[in-house]
């Protein structure tokens, strides 16, 4: 006899709440969330980020304090964005690997004030650059690959330098793994983690952080280097390609869009990875819970639920930073 229903009833397992809590996986821990943050020149300033609301550009200090939350309640890690004051941008984005440049100096600052925080530092120049490209262009207007590499080593030694536990590049650089990881083990840092941003989307994802970072490009897209979202095969070639070269972390992003992606490269793969639940990902859900949509709480578990069943063993997302709000209280208080 095939077991089937009226004897099988799949209901009995999910009736109650309690049975719930016994056969339903446990929502990703604090521990396995990362934090995305901004930090600027200006120890104390606070600066509302109006395209994602909730987040903000911070001077070292203010960081400092915003960060006592977090900590408290466990969070994983920070990843370091760091802005130069307008005027410092140039066009191979050399402020990237000022020593004393925000990002560099907020390291500092965290690793004295909470020890045992682990601290990424995101490796581009995107933000640095005037051109807003993430690395520096060659006459035809592409960005020359190998300079970039050689660049994107240096921001990643000053990084490290300061203190960093894991360096992450995201410029979509050919061979920019291997670039930082020589130049890490040459600087002294070979105990320094490198998370790649190994197949990164060219999405349209992105807007709500460019605009907290003014590092839109000012003419073209990033087409010419994120991996193009209509072909599968390279964007996996990418992550196996990075972790040839000696990626200690493999990542995906954005997240919710990708979780075919994820999931498939969970199956290919020992290496830890990472998914982003990036800035547009972030606004969406605000927006559409500021417009009576849905239920902020409800929908932010649901996705970050789904990342986690997708493969990814760490979350970067913004919503760490809210997680009083986000993830206390049982989940039969919150009703899809
Ligand atoms: C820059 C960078 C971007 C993000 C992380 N690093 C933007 C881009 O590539 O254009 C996006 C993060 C987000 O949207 O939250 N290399
Ligand atoms: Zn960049």
């Amino acid at each position: 006899m095939t077991a089937g229903y009226p004897q099988v009833r799949l209901r009995r397992l999910r009736l109650t709440a309690a049975r719930r809590r016994l056969f339903d996986a446990p929502m990703p821990g604090p521990e396995k969330l990362v934090w995305p943050v901004f930090v600027r020149p200006g120890d104390g300033a606070r600066e509302p980020i109006a395209s994602l609301p909730g987040q903000y550009r911070y001077g070292v200090d203010a960081l400092l304090r915003d960060l006592e939350g977090p900590v408290r309640a466990g969070i994983g890690g920070l990843l370091v964005f760091g802005l130069p004051d307008e005027g410092r941008k140039d066009d191979t984005g050399a402020e990237a690997w000022n020593d004393r440049a925000a990002a560099q100096r907020a390291v500092r600052a965290v690793k004295r004030a909470y020890p045992d925080l682990a601290v990424f530092t995101d490796v581009c120049l995107c933000a640095y650059t005037r051109h807003g490209h993430c690395g520096p262009l060659r006459p035809d207007g592409q960005v020359d690959n190998d300079a970039a590499c050689a660049a994107l080593a240096r921001v990643a030694v000053s990084h490290a330098a300061a203190g960093a536990d894991v360096v992450a590049p995201s410029a979509m650089m050919d061979g920019q793994v291997a670039a930082l990881r020589q130049a890490l083990d040459e600087a002294g840092a070979a105990d320094t983690l490198l998370m790649s941003y190994s197949t990164k989307f060219a999405s349209a994802m992105y807007g709500p952080f460019r605009e907290a970072e003014q590092s839109a490009p000012q003419s073209g897209d990033r087409r010419g280097y994120q991996a193009s979202t209509a072909d599968l095969r390279t964007a996996l070639r990418e992550s196996a390609l990075d972790e040839a070269e000696g990626a200690d972390l493999l990542m995906v992003k954005p997240a919710l869009f990708y979780l075919d992606v994820l999931a498939r490269l969970r199956e290919r793969t020992a290496l830890p990875i990472a998914a982003y639940n990036v800035s547009g990902e972030y606004a969406m859900l605000v927006a559409a819970a500021e417009r009576g949509m849905g239920d902020l709480r409800a929908m932010v578990r649901e996705s970050l639920f789904a990342i986690r069943r997708a493969g990814a063993d760490l979350i970067l997302t913004y919503w760490a930073s809210r997680l009083g709000e986000i993830l206390e209280g049982s989940d039969a208080e919150v009703r899809p």
